[in-house]
């Protein structure tokens, strides 16, 4: 795993270590109010990925495989041997390439306003226009284009908020958000992979998503064997931040079924 790098991370809690990925162009601190609370009962790593937060930027393609390697080295860092992963959107699509890679490392899955299907042929290209005008404009050119349509009209009002997550967005090195943007429009699509995942799963959405909708939650949490399905209300593509509260409770328990299911330790010994 020599082309992976050491990402920036916190960690806090005891207990079954629980890795929270962000989504796209944010960082780790998105997950700070479920981090707070379920470090009460957990071990809560938040990892930044690659070209985000304060991890490291490098240049070329995000391939989706090359941020899950960077993950699994981070739980070879910290000696973990079997860990749930919960991802929002494109860090969900960071946490089914980690199954797909190494499905031994999951305890359970946790897949939050995300999805399993590929790019469409426009999709594709208009991830080819953004990343074309963000190396002239950088990350407030995504910042104008998702804002809009991130969170439920409930929040739209929310000034704190929406410029917090807007700070997030402008504060992406470039590298990150072009090499994000590239990545995703060619990562691989699970749709077929997802009967096969034998492990508890937990499909969470925003009832007011417009840029994941639920009906993509709604057909994963059919096909999944072990999977339940969380809608949250009052929230748009970002739950953990819109509704805090029904988002941590949902994690809370899924999380407490793991766990009450006897979660081994591994052979480590962690
Ligand atoms: C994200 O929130 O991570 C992205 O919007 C996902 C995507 O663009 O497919």
């Amino acid at each position: 795993m020599r082309d992976t790098v050491l990402l920036n991370y916190s960690a806090s809690g005891t207990g079954m270590p629980v890795v929270m990925l962000h989504g796209f162009p944010l960082s780790s601190a998105i997950w700070a109010s479920q981090q707070l609370n379920l470090s009460k009962k957990y071990f809560v790593i938040t990892p930044d990925l690659r070209g985000h937060g304060l991890s490291p930027a490098t240049e070329g393609i995000y391939d989706m495989d090359l941020l899950a390697r960077d993950v699994l080295a981070l739980l070879d860092h910290l000696h973990l041997t079997q860990v749930v992963i919960i991802g929002h959107s494109m860090g969900g699509y960071v946490a089914l390439a980690a199954w797909h890679r190494s499905p031994e490392r999951f305890l359970g899955l946790g897949l939050v306003g995300s999805q399993a299907s590929a790019d469409t042929e426009e999709g594709k290209k208009n991830r080819q226009k953004t990343a074309a005008k963000v190396a002239g404009g950088g990350g407030q050119v995504v910042a104008n284009a998702m804002l809009p349509k991130l969170f439920a009209s409930k929040h739209a009002a929310n000034l704190p908020l929406i410029e917090g997550i807007e700070k997030i967005m402008v504060d992406t090195p470039t590298n990150g958000i072009i090499g994000s943007l590239n990545g995703m429009a060619s990562r691989s699509d699970f749709d077929e992979e997802l009967a096969e995942i034998d492990i508890p799963v937990l499909i969470l959405s925003g009832e007011k998503d417009q840029i994941i909708p639920i009906t993509k939650a709604l057909a994963m949490a059919a096909t999944i064997p072990e999977a339940i399905l969380k809608i949250v209300p009052d929230a748009g593509h970002l739950p953990m931040i819109e509704n805090p509260e029904a988002t941590t409770k949902a994690l809370d328990e899924f999380l407490s079924a793991i766990q009450a299911s006897g979660y081994r330790l591994g052979p480590k010994g962690l």
